[in-house]
């Protein structure tokens, strides 16, 4: 069998799942780490993030003796024939990318890269940075590359082992090559291209993604403005195969620790060569306005003012099946209802409830959030939240309103109940009249 020895610098969910994966295809990987009690509990199999499968390949990696965790970049990359850059690349001053993670780790490595051995930056960095990282290390003997990753998460594993395509770039085809045939079991088409065209590979689609939902978000407000249904509209959409039926829900405005960094880091790539994306840049202003608009109708829920208005909340996460609240649209809008003097009172499976939060009072479970409040907002879709018991929740409310941010309860549950549906891009759904008593 085809055995690469690799390192992975960085072991936040991209290189763990990056490094447990590429162990269960039966590379021998050293995944490396600043945080010395992270790396601890690594080692003991625990892992903080919440990724489905995740925990169980980090168990059978180790236990196989192909996945070892060390403190610290320089204790990996010894023997590497490939080291994965999976650091973090967060939005710096301006909304440019911050590199100074991937160089500093460049800086540390450097001299210690065994010859021949090719260096790979996972991390979504700006195009160019190949290049730049190929000056810096100075090595005629070491090759750069770049191969983004199209992890979601929460399906991250799923998606590392099922991918739709593999994209590899490097000015050399032949380090090009070597790490696409990392990958081979995979059987995924393999798109191999210099570094600049890998590296925007995952911007357009990145930003491809965010305008799909920022133009759906629209759509969503004409509907509501027309009549119309925008369940039905996206459905006979989607069946054109050019459009396709994914990231067609609307909601509060897109999130997470990708699209807004991504969207942010192309906008001023464009500026700095001097291109006006207008297209882009309205999709970032569209999203924005998407969290006003939900703020707005919760407002007018409870009848035109937010101050002092008891307002349950369900969700903050990004989106459902993460504890991440990196760019959560959900606790922006919260934030947006406690800075216009709402009383806010939060629940999130995925949420320690303990957790302070300004503005937020985190309670253990959906009753305890809805309990008195003027009005209910549903921000993040856990499944869990279709399934309350919505008379108790009737009972519980001061009020009759529940925003649904996502369109994900099930209106004609919440209406035999006693309350009022409030979505997105479809008319709201009032409480049913209760059934006349015969006599
Ligand atoms: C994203 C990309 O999908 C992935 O390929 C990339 O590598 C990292 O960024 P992720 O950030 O995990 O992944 O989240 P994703 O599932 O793509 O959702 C992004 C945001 O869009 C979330 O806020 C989500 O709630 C929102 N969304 C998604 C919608 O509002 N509607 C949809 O139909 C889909």
């Amino acid at each position: 069998m085809f055995v690469r020895r690799i390192a992975v610098v960085g072991t936040g969910y991209v290189g763990l799942t990056t490094g447990a994966c590429l162990a269960s295809l039966g590379h021998r990987v050293v995944c490396a780490d600043v945080d010395r009690a992270k790396v601890t509990r690594l080692r003991a199999g625990r892992v903080d993030i919440l990724e489905p499968g995740l925990a169980e390949l980090v168990a059978e990696g180790i236990a196989a003796g192909r996945l070892r965790f060390v403190l610290g970049a320089a204790a990996a990359v010894a023997d590497a024939e490939v080291v994965f850059l999976c650091v973090p690349t967060p939005m710096g001053a301006g909304g440019a990318a911050d590199l100074a993670a991937v160089e500093s780790v460049i800086h540390e490595v450097r001299g210690l890269l065994p010859e021949g051995c090719v260096v790979v930056t996972k991390s979504t960095v700006p195009v160019g940075t190949a290049a730049r990282l190929g000056a810096l290390l100075d090595r005629d003997d070491v090759a750069v590359a770049s191969n983004p990753e199209f992890l979601r998460e929460g399906s991250a594993v799923q998606d590392f082992l099922n991918p739709d395509r593999i994209v590899v770039g490097s000015d050399s085809q032949d380090a090009a090559e070597r790490v696409a045939a990392l990958y081979a079991r995979l059987g995924a088409p393999t798109v191999i291209s210099d570094a600049a065209s890998a590296e925007m590979v995952k911007y357009a689609a990145n930003c491809f993604l965010a305008m799909k939902l920022s133009y759906v978000n629209a759509v969503a407000e004409l509907c509501e403005l027309l009549g119309a249904n925008v369940a039905d509209v996206t459905e006979g959409m989607g069946y054109d195969r050019r459009i396709g039926q994914a990231f067609l829900a609307p909601g509060p405005g897109w999130g997470g620790s990708c699209l807004p960094k991504d969207t942010s880091a192309m906008l001023q790539v464009a500026d700095a060569v001097g291109f006006d994306f207008g297209l882009l840049r309205a999709t970032i202003d569209a999203n924005a306005r998407q969290r006003a608009r939900m703020v707005a109708k919760v407002r007018e829920a409870v009848g035109g003012s937010l101050v002092g208005a008891r307002v349950g909340v369900l969700g903050v996460t990004f989106k459902a099946g993460t504890n991440d609240l990196r760019d959560s649209p959900a606790l922006a809008v919260a934030e947006l209802l406690a800075a216009e003097g709402a009383e806010l009172h939060a629940y999130d499976p995925g949420v320690d409830p303990t957790v302070e939060m300004s503005g937020i009072n985190l309670v253990e479970d959906a009753y305890q959030a809805v309990r008195d409040a003027a009005a209910t907002v549903l921000l993040t879709e856990w499944p869990v939240f279709r399934g309350l018991d919505w008379a108790r929740v009737a009972e519980l409310m001061a009020g009759d309103a529940v925003v649904d941010t996502r369109n994900h309860l099930d209106p004609e549950a919440l209406s035999r109940a006693g309350l009022s549906w409030h979505g997105v891009g479809a008319a709201p759904v009032h409480p049913a009249a209760p059934v006349p008593t015969a006599g």
